[in-house]
C-alpha cells in the first residue's frame, strides 16, 4: 500500500480527466451476485485522449512496482474500474465478498483508488502472509484440487478456491485485513494470497484505475518488458473477444 501516491495537482487531473472522459465503447459490464463491475479498457488508443493517465501508466516507478509484483516485465492491462454494490436486491451475494485465492499460483492486481474506501462502500479485504505457500497451505490447495470438481460453487469448481473459517484455521491464517484507504491510494496485491470484496452498503460505488497480470506460472523467463509487447498484447485481446473468447 502506498499512500498519496501522485502528487496532489497529478492526482487532480487524472481523477478529472478519468470522471469526464464520455468513451463507453470499450466498457464492459459483469454481473456477479448483486454487485455489478464495470470495467473500460484503456489501450493505447484511448490513453492518448488521458494524457494524465497515461503519465501515470508510462512512469518508470509505477511500472516497476507492478512488474516487481508480477514477477513479469509484461505491463498488466490496464482499466478504469466501477464497482456498484448491492444493484439488484433479489440477487443472491456477490461471490467476490468471500475469501478466496484468485488460482493456484501469485498473481498480480492493482488499485488506484480515486473514491475514499471504508466500510460503506467494500474495502479490500486481506489475510497477511497468505501468498506464502506454506506447508499447510500446499498440502491443503492439493487436497482441495482433488474435490474442486464437485464442489456446487462454480468459481470454486474452476479453480478459484473459497476459504471458511474451518479452511483459515487448518492453514493457520491470521484474520484479514481490510484497507480502509483515502483516495491517492495505491494497493498492489499478490491475489494468490486470500481475499475478498468487503460488505458495501447497497448502491454505494467506489472508483479506481484497475489493472491485472496473470502470466503463465510455467513460464521460466521475466519477459522483455518492450513496449511493442505491451501495445500488442491490447490487440491480441481485442482478437480473442472478438471471437468470442
Ligand atoms: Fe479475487
Amino acid at each position: 500500500m502506498k499512500e498519496n501516491f501522485l502528487s496532489a495537482e497529478h492526482f487532480a487531473a487524472l481523477n478529472e480527466e478519468i470522471r469526464h472522459w464520455q468513451q463507453n465503447a470499450n466498457m464492459r459490464a459483469m454481473q456477479q451476485g448483486d454487485t455489478e463491475t464495470r470495467r473500460t479498457l484503456l489501450d493505447p488508443q484511448a490513453l492518448e485522449h488521458l494524457p494524465n493517465t497515461a503519465k501515470l501508466f508510462t512512469d518508470r516507478h509505477f511500472q516497476r512496482l507492478v512488474q516487481y509484483a508480477n514477477g513479469h516485465r509484461r505491463l498488466p492491462f490496464f482499466n478504469i474500474e466501477q464497482i456498484h454494490h448491492g444493484v439488484k436486491a433479489q440477487q443472491p451475494a456477490d461471490p467476490q465478498k468471500n475469501l478466496h485465492a484468485d488460482t493456484f499460483h501469485p498473481t498480480m492486481k492493482f488499485w488506484l483508488y480515486l473514491d475514499d474506501v471504508d466500510d460503506h462502500n467494500g474495502p479490500f479485504n486481506y489475510i497477511p502472509g497468505s501468498n506464502r505457500l506454506s506447508y499447510h497451505r500446499l498440502k491443503w490447495e492439493y487436497r482441495t484440487s482433488q474435490q474442486a470438481h464437485k464442489n456446487p460453487d462454480p468459481l470454486a469448481a474452476r479453480g478459484s478456491f473459497r476459504f471458511s473459517a474451518a479452511d483459515r484455521e487448518v492453514i493457520g491464517l491470521a484474520p484479514p485485513h481490510a484497507f480502509k484507504v483515502k483516495k491517492n491510494t495505491l494497493l498492489i496485491a499478490n491475489t494468490f494470497g486470500v481475499h475478498g470484496r468487503g460488505q458495501a452498503d447497497p448502491g454505494s460505488t467506489r472508483l479506481a484505475l484497475w489493472g491485472m497480470g496473470r502470466t503463465n506460472p510455467f513460464i521460466p523467463f521475466p519477459g522483455t518488458g518492450l513496449d511493442f509487447f505491451n501495445r500488442y498484447q491490447y490487440e491480441v485481446l481485442k482478437w480473442l473477444k472478438g471471437r468470442g473468447f
